[in-house]
């Protein structure tokens, strides 16, 4: 595939840094407002027609170098059997695990209600350009796992998954295996249907002490991340505000690592090492402003990425609802045309 997301990504040397956006299908295209007063997320999400064309609205209309799969990382509590509503406050299950007594046994894992994502990527791979790249996704077991526990999403806090971590560190071990194996197994279809790479993200990593999150978390994605790894898939792993810890990924097999918007990104790639890649990381917010305040945020990139060739330029986090769809198209303009002297 002739592609500059492929080509970084596997450590080719290009001309420039490639470019997409975390939260790019949806959010802020107005086609895809368009649909949303037609359809739910959820009918959008498991049509895999409505889903493909969502999927690849960014790559025609914004430019990115790659398309991301219009999807959830809340399918998989959903094959796991819990019921999922996804309201204008946010996602909503209609019981949290925190409410269970013994949340294991109440989990139901059937796999197949997952088809219907494998149905979308294949729907993606009938009527994308070849060379456009898919990325596909999932989340990582502590975050899924949050918003399992709690149920809902709270100003971004989840205080009864966090205490029961502390609590009841065997329920919580057992629960994230269980994420885990059905990750794993979601992961490896996806590859099989045709990702170009794959990203996990840990939205809330930093909710909790990195120490902890290096004993009770880290095995289980190094778990995901090397399954999908010995398939020759590129991996990108985005552990949201792990901070220091993020020297500890050097010597993890993951290609590159998605940073937060909290650290700068030559500090990120001094943590990491020489070996793994990075990915970002302009806070999001930036992109509300106007147009002469984002081209000064962006140009101070540029001594970084004329000798930096490891580099996917994202943003920090996801893209904003509130972010105007003509300053998303003036960050794709501005990476794609500015002279990186490379
Ligand atoms: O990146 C992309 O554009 C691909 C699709 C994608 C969605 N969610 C679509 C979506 C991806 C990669 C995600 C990941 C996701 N979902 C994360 C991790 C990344 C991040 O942003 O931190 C998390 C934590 C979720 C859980 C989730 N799903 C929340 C908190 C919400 C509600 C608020 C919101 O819009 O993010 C969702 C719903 C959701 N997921 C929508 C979309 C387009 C909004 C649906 C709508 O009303 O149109």
């Amino acid at each position: 595939m002739n592609n500059i997301f492929v080509d970084t990504i596997n450590g080719v040397k290009r001309e420039r840094p490639p470019v997409w956006f975390m939260r790019q299908a949806g959010r802020i295209i107005p086609e895809y407002l368009k649909l949303r007063e037609k359809y739910s997320f959820h009918e959008l999400m498991y049509t895999p027609e409505l889903a493909a064309e969502v999927t690849l609205q960014p790559v025609e209309l914004l430019g990115v170098d790659a398309a991301i799969l219009f999807s959830d990382i809340l399918v998989i509590p959903e094959a796991m059997g819990m019921k999922l509503e996804f309201t204008d406050k946010g996602p909503r299950f209609g019981t949290a695990l925190k409410d269970i007594k013994d949340p294991l046994s109440y989990l139901n894992s059937n796999p197949s209600k997952l088809n219907k994502v494998y149905d979308a990527i294949d729907a993606v791979m009938a009527t994308k350009k070849a060379d456009t790249p898919l990325i596909g996704f999932c989340g990582a077991p502590l975050t899924t796992l949050f918003y399992m526990i709690q149920g809902i999403s709270s100003n971004h806090q989840f205080p009864d998954a966090v205490e029961m971590m502390y609590r009841d560190k065997e329920t919580t071990n057992n629960l994230l295996e269980a994420v885990t194996d059905l990750s794993i197994e979601y992961a490896l279809s996806q590859v099989k249907h045709g990702i170009s790479a794959f990203q996990l993200f840990d939205t809330h990593a930093g909710l909790i002490p990195y120490s902890l999150y290096n004993k009770m978390v880290m095995p289980h994605v190094r778990r995901i991340l090397n399954a999908v790894k010995e398939t020759g898939t590129p991996v990108i792993f985005f552990p949201k505000g792990l901070g220091t810890g993020m020297s500890a990924l050097k010597g993890e097999k993951i290609d590159f690592v998605s940073v937060d918007w909290q650290m700068s990104i030559e500090d990120a790639k001094e943590m990491v090492g020489p070996e793994i890649g990075v990915q970002g990381n302009l806070d999001p917010r930036v992109l509300t402003s106007d147009q002469g305040t984002i081209k000064r945020e962006l140009e101070k990139y540029l001594p970084f990425g004329s000798r930096e060739h490891k580099w996917i330029f994202n943003l920090g986090h996801g893209v904003l609802p509130n972010i105007p769809f003509e300053n998303v198209k003036f960050v794709v303009d501005w990476i794609k045309n500015v002279n990186w002297k490379r």
